[in-house]
């Protein structure tokens, strides 16, 4: 019988990609996944940082993994990911958590096989955390999730060092992948069904900015639009600061790459945007999204909002609220501020104190609530392209797709029409999610 794993994720989009390798990686061994935790021998937790709730649910996840460990010796635990990259935490992992076997952080996952063999070899706990900048390993197998969708990572690490995020240090520097290996990635994976990539980077805009030959982000979209039999081509994510008009006729230009901009503002203050180091003005982000607008008669925008930035006053809080209202977002993912240790945010001063966080987090949702629904309704009586992408959360009769702007619409359908694109009449609108009715088979 084959041994177990199981690749338990934390994080963002980037980490469950990196999963996806760590799964591969897995499975080129000769192990097996399982749901059942029990049953495993081993438990590979990818961890995340950027948040202090994020690690304090990690910790108290491996904790619970002793008892496990008791039961069952021979059992394998690898910690990796962005947690364990930062200064001093596998120490505090070694001594406060005895049962994990490996700890290897972000830039070590190809070295997992040797790893986990030295593992069962018995022995010390190993240690895997310098950082290593140098090629970036290409070819490592990739169990991916799904069957139409898929991550394909064209950089890692980034270069920005916003003054509260953690990313840059656990994640290193920014390296850019060859575009030959992403445009080779892209056709096996049209090659083989898939419908839709997802270009994945801390900051996708500065891709290629290490490259002697130029060949930026734009000609990377140019290089893979409509190829393949891809249907749709998104990214994550993508930098107000240096989101060029170049880039925005490339898209407005292509086929395949989707109407849908996710441009963190994080806050709407000047004083606190210089604060947190992003390099745009709220009047300069204003009107990206003019340009954004003018260009695309059908388009979604999208941000990310911190609340409670070190020094941020209730005047500079309603500058927020008033540049959510100015913007019209058609979803923003909102974030009480975290301390992280090692930032240059987490030693200013005028920290915010949380009940203060935690009120205006609940103010922010709100309004946004209120402007998401109000532009969802808009599209009440609209026919809409949705690629179908399986059953709802709720029902098996009803199906869920995504517009080409990224809005979940569930419709009543079956099966038959999942990995297919096809048009629905919207009939009802909800804050998170459309309803429609499907208007023609699947071709
Ligand atoms: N590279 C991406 C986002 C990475 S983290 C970008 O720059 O947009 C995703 C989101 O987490 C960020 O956009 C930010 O809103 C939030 N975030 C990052 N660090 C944070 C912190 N210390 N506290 C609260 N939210 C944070
Ligand atoms: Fe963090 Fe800023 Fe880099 Fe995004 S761009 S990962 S928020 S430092
Ligand atoms: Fe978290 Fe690392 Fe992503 S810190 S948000 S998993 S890059």
């Amino acid at each position: 019988m084959k041994h177990k794993y199981q690749v338990v994720t934390f994080g963002c989009q980037m980490n469950e990609h990196d999963s996806e390798v760590l799964a591969g990686t897995m499975e080129t061994l000769g192990y097996e996944h399982s749901e059942d935790l029990e049953k495993c021998d081993a438990i590979i937790i990818n961890t995340c940082c950027v948040r202090e709730s994020a690690e304090n649910r990690i910790l108290g996840y491996v904790g619970n993994l002793k008892r496990l460990k008791r039961i069952k010796p021979g059992l394998v635990i690898a910690i990796g990911g962005c947690m364990v990259q930062q200064p001093g935490m596998a120490e505090k992992i070694r001594k406060r958590a005895s049962h994990v076997d490996i700890i290897f952080g972000t830039h070590h996952m190809h070295r997992l096989p040797q790893l986990i063999t030295e593992a069962i070899n018995g022995g010390e706990v190993q240690i895997n955390i310098e950082e290593n900048e140098g090629e970036i390993p290409e070819n490592l197998p990739i169990k991916r999730q799904g069957s139409m969708k898929a991550q394909v990572t064209i950089m890692y690490g980034c270069n920005n060092f916003c003054t509260y995020c953690i990313v840059p240090y656990v994640r290193g520097r920014e390296r850019s992948r060859a575009p030959e290996a992403i445009q080779k990635e892209i056709a096996a994976l049209g090659r083989e069904g898939f419908k839709e990539i997802m270009l994945l980077g801390q900051n996708v805009n500065s891709y290629g900015l290490d490259f002697e030959v130029p060949f930026d982000f734009a000609d990377l979209l140019k290089s893979i639009d409509g190829k393949g039999g891809i249907e749709r081509i998104r990214y994550m994510t993508s930098h107000p600061r240096d989101f060029t008009s170049k880039l925005i006729d490339t898209i407005a230009g292509s086929k395949t790459v989707c109407e849908h901009f996710h441009l963190p503002i994080q806050a709407g203050s000047n004083k606190i945007l210089k604060l947190m180091n992003r390099g745009y003005s709220r009047e300069t982000y204003l009107s990206l999204i003019e340009e954004i607008r003018k260009k695309f008669s059908l388009c979604s925008i999208t941000t990310d909002i911190i609340v409670g930035f070190p020094g941020e006053t209730d005047q500079d809080f309603t500058d927020t609220l008033k540049l959510m209202k100015e913007a019209q977002f058609d979803a923003a993912y909102t974030f009480l501020y975290s301390s992280r240790s090692g930032t240059p945010a987490a030693k200013m001063p005028e920290q915010i104190p949380l009940n203060v966080k935690k009120e205006r987090l609940q103010m922010l949702m709100e309004i946004q609530n209120e402007i998401s629904l109000s532009i969802n309704q808009k599209l009440i009586g609209q026919t809409v392209e949705i690629l179908v992408e399986g059953e709802s959360k709720t029902s098996d009769q009803i199906m869920s797709g995504r517009t080409r702007t990224n809005k979940i619409v569930n419709f009543p359908g079956d099966k038959n029409t999942v990995g297919k694109l096809i048009h629905v009449d919207i009939k009802n609108a909800k804050t998170w999610h459309l309803e429609g009715k499907m208007i023609n088979s699947p071709q």
